[in-house]
């Protein structure tokens, strides 16, 4: 299985506080039958403060210690974008570029900028489309954007709401995750991803794992 959007670098962003936490988190990781994580922390987010300098010791850090319980951590970011033409992120295996959006106000701007990463090379991942008050599957807008190859990734605690669920059957979500932000935040159910094995082999096929 595979969790694609954490907050696991402990002391980055608004997620893992400690390294100790992070163990921690891994541990449930690797006792839940987890291979691959990736480690998202946030950039360019309007109300986050990222230390950006110091990603890569901590993902060197954490890495380590996940390939001890035999668990691949991978690196993405999580880039709060609103224009067509933002800031480098890190992109995700080299070639997937996690955004996210205001959760209120549509992104005009939204194909513009799946555009510009296209002609960087890199494919779009919009994260939890759960959140957003604007996502609905009729909309033509986002029907484009999977036309332009978007992916979805939706939050695993949705899965238990009725909306969650109508985003399930469309067959739009390529990826389950849960957004960890570290035990202090509201805890996560690590279990339920067992429930959606097709689900995790589409993301593992998508990311070439
Ligand atoms: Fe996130």
């Amino acid at each position: 299985m595979i969790d694609m959007h954490t907050h696991l670098l402990p002391g980055i962003d608004d997620g893992v506080g400690n390294i100790d936490e992070a163990r921690g988190l891994l541990d449930a990781y690797a006792e839940a039958g987890f291979r691959w994580l990736a480690a998202t922390p946030h950039v360019d987010h309007p109300t986050v403060h990222t230390r950006v300098d110091q990603i890569r010791e901590a993902y060197r850090q954490v890495k380590e210690e996940a390939q001890q319980r035999g668990i691949t951590l991978l690196l993405g970011s999580e880039l709060y974008v609103t224009g067509a033409r933002p800031q480098p992120g890190i992109p995700l295996c080299g070639h997937f570029q996690m955004v996210e959006f205001h959760t209120a106000i549509k992104p005009l701007f939204a194909a513009d900028m799946v555009f510009h990463f296209g002609m960087l090379g890199l494919t779009v991942i919009i994260a939890h489309i759960d959140r957003y008050r604007w996502f609905t599957l009729k909309d033509p807008a986002i029907q484009r954007m999977r036309e332009m190859g978007v992916l979805f990734q939706m939050n695993i605690d949705a899965v238990q709401t009725q909306r969650g669920q109508t985003l399930l059957e469309s067959g739009m979500i390529d990826f389950l995750a849960t957004d960890n932000h570290g035990s202090e935040r509201s805890p996560v159910s690590l279990e339920t991803f067992s429930s959606y094995p097709g689900i995790m082999e589409k993301s593992l096929r998508l990311l070439s794992l």
